[in-house]
């Protein structure tokens, strides 16, 4: 099916999911990532607002583009880094590890020596053993914080943190400084956060009754970001007050924060080319020039990212659509979703896709090559 050109006098209006996109992306070459500077300075501004009294860090695993990463630096972020790759990431960015945070898990002692020798502000310990190989490498200045299974109560164990038995055993150890948590499970929802900050006050309290310094704290906020038409974020003042409340709560001497997809999840937008419309046993197929290759989210989470045909007016009748990518494997589906009727050589975009984008692909796969980064 050859595009009919009917819809490519000028570019729809960019508002919606496309709002602070620059409009050249939606004609450069495709498939393309594209993160806009504004949007992640405005992010990194509101979070300085929400999350006052606490240091605060980016984590690198989010998306660690070179342009995105300087952009974070020059707005005063520290960075959390989980790998030594992400380390240099970091550093190349102009990142001092003395305002990095060091987590991870599976650690070996020589990440230890090297996180306490480079002299990292903090430095998340994971499970009993990898506190063990802490204690070997020598320690030093760093802050050393355990951090919590969580949920602390047992519902959907993951392999990671301390549970509450090996919290109260490590809670002696005097080169523990405190202790970290990262919120899994608390969307775009206030009461969630709330709820969270809460349990987690009982799982410091329990620490300290056992014996557990709190002098640091460190907290992952886990807050998502709306990918749905008419979701919402939590209002901010909400989260600023749940936040403010668990410091005065533990009263630590020092309170750190790492954010990812907050600051650059609304930051990024992937355009791609449809390549084929296609249809079997009456299902509507649009293949892509860029799917699972760049964009794994959708396929591990079942949640689209929002999308828009970029190429046709927003209104009129829609159809639904399989969206494909490019790779041999019925797994590659970006999303079932309704457009505008689609023709090959549209443009579409996917909005939301600054975090956890490009950095958590399967860019190997059939070798189709990474997809370009932008930043602009
Ligand atoms: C320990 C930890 N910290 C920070 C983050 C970043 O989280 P987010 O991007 O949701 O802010 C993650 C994400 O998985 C994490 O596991």
């Amino acid at each position: 099916m050859v595009n009919d050109g009917t819809a490519r006098e000028g570019l729809p209006d960019l508002g919606g999911w496309l709002g602070g996109l620059a409009p050249s992306a939606v004609s450069g070459p495709t498939p393309a990532f594209y993160y806009s500077r504004r949007v992640i300075r405005d992010r990194i501004a509101v979070a300085h607002d929400v999350f006052a009294g606490y240091d605060r860090f980016f984590s690198v695993k989010a998306n660690p583009c070179p342009g995105v990463l300087r952009e974070v630096h020059k707005a005063g972020l520290g960075f959390e880094v989980a790998s030594g790759g992400e380390l240099v990431a970091a550093r190349h960015a102009g990142g001092d590890p003395k305002r990095m945070v060091r987590g991870g898990v599976g650690r070996t002692r020589g990440d230890f020596s090297q996180a306490i020798r480079l002299g990292f502000a903090v430095l998340v310990i994971d499970s009993p053993a990898e506190l063990q190989r802490y204690l070997e490498a020598g320690t030093g200045r760093t802050r050393a914080v355990l951090r919590v299974a969580w949920p602390p109560g047992g519902e959907r164990p993951d392999q990671f943190g301390f549970d509450g038995r090996a919290l109260a055993l490590a809670a002696p150890c005097r080169q523990v400084h405190g202790l970290h948590v990262y919120f899994s499970d608390v969307g775009i929802d206030a009461a969630r956060v709330e709820a969270g900050i809460k349990a987690f006050i009982e799982v410091c309290h329990g620490f300290r009754e056992a014996g557990g310094r709190l002098d640091c704290l460190m907290v992952g906020p886990g807050l998502s970001i709306p990918y749905r038409e008419g979701a919402r974020e939590p209002p901010a003042a909400a989260v600023a007050a749940a936040y403010a409340g668990l410091r005065r709560a533990i009263a630590p001497i020092w309170a750190g924060l790492e954010v990812g997809r907050f600051i650059v999840g609304p930051a990024g937008w992937y355009v791609v080319t449809v390549l084929d419309v296609k249809e079997v046993h009456q299902t509507r197929f649009l293949i892509l020039d860029g799917g699972w290759n760049h964009l794994l989210r959708p396929v591990v989470m079942g949640e689209p990212f929002p999308v828009v045909n970029a190429s046709r007016p927003p209104g009129g009748a829609e159809e639904e659509y399989v969206l494909a990518g490019p790779t041999c494997s019925p797994l590659d589906v970006l999303g079932r979703v309704r457009l505008p009727r689609t023709s090959a050589g549209d443009r579409l975009v996917f909005a939301r896709v600054g975090a956890y984008g490009r950095t958590m692909a399967v860019a190997p796969f059939m070798s189709r090559g990474p997809a370009s980064e932008l930043v602009f």
